[in-house]
């Protein structure tokens, strides 16, 4: 019995305008991402941002969580915890991942930006994870199986001898921050659920220098980290299966990611 949600034409343009809003918060903080720039200082901007455009931070107080975006660097894979402590320096590579509620509809996208000269592995890293969420959002029309978006960001990312984070995954969402189904980053072919038009969810693949495995931080019980120290990268976009195949609800054009 499939749990997931067919959205109606009023959900959806309220899901669309909440991800835009998510996607613009993203492009916003894209000019304050620099070199010497706290998390948590980024982390105020979007909040205000956010609230300025008469939305809700998701993540501030969701399971307990205490700010009000992820942000994630270098061997973090994700829910990395905006703090004062932890100082934008050349050569990082960072996730910054916005969710927001308009109108008690959730959209929800993040996006990698690399500081100053970084390696030509990381930068390599950054551009393939982005390619692998591409590949999977072309896999997205009706009659389609989720299983075929893992397994297309899975083979991609296989060859080139990266790790598929699998102890996270995408997820239905619109009115609710996290619904049916789990959309898998590394997947069979032809396996699990398939899409219908009015579907909407999350394809955010994690994909590691090495190791696929991530522990979470026993103190804060949120950041999760490559067992390896390896790097880690990530893209989000909230997606619409539409008739002919999908629309990018998180999609806003163009930024620089390189700061
Ligand atoms: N935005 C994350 C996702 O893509 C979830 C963050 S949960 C939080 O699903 F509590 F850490 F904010
Ligand atoms: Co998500
Ligand atoms: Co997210």
């Amino acid at each position: 019995m499939s749990e997931i949600i067919i959205k109606n034409a009023e959900q959806i343009e309220g899901i669309r305008k909440s991800s835009q809003l998510a996607g613009n918060t993203l492009k916003f903080i894209s000019d304050y991402v620099k070199e010497g720039v706290n998390t948590l200082y980024l982390d105020t901007l979007i909040e205000k941002y956010i609230r300025d455009n008469g939305a809700i931070p998701a993540p501030l107080n969701y399971h307990g969580f205490p700010k009000s975006c992820c942000i994630s660097l270098n061997d973090v894979i994700c829910h990395g915890i905006p703090n004062e402590q932890t100082v934008l320096k050349e050569g990082d590579i960072l996730n910054v991942d916005v969710t927001t509620i308009l109108d008690g509809y959730y959209g929800d996208t993040s996006t990698m930006f690399t500081i100053g000269e970084v390696s030509k592995q990381a930068a390599k890293l950054v551009e393939d994870t982005e390619h692998a969420l591409y590949l999977g959002i072309e896999q997205v029309k009706p009659g389609n199986y989720f299983g075929n978006i893992g397994f297309a960001i899975g083979r991609f990312a296989k060859a080139k001898k990266y790790g598929v984070v699998y102890e996270f995954c995408g997820h239905g969402i619109g009115m609710e921050f996290h619904e049916e189904p789990q959309v898998e980053h590394i997947a069979q072919r032809n396996s699990g659920e398939m899409m219908q038009e009015g579907m909407i969810f999350t394809i955010e693949p994690m994909i590691n220098m090495g190791k696929a495995r991530a522990k979470v931080d026993e103190v804060d019980g949120w950041t999760a980290r490559t067992i390896d120290k390896k790097l880690s990268a990530q893209f989000e976009h909230t997606i619409l299966v539409t008739k002919e195949g999908y629309e990018i609800l998180t999609d806003v054009g163009e930024y620089d990611i390189f700061k």
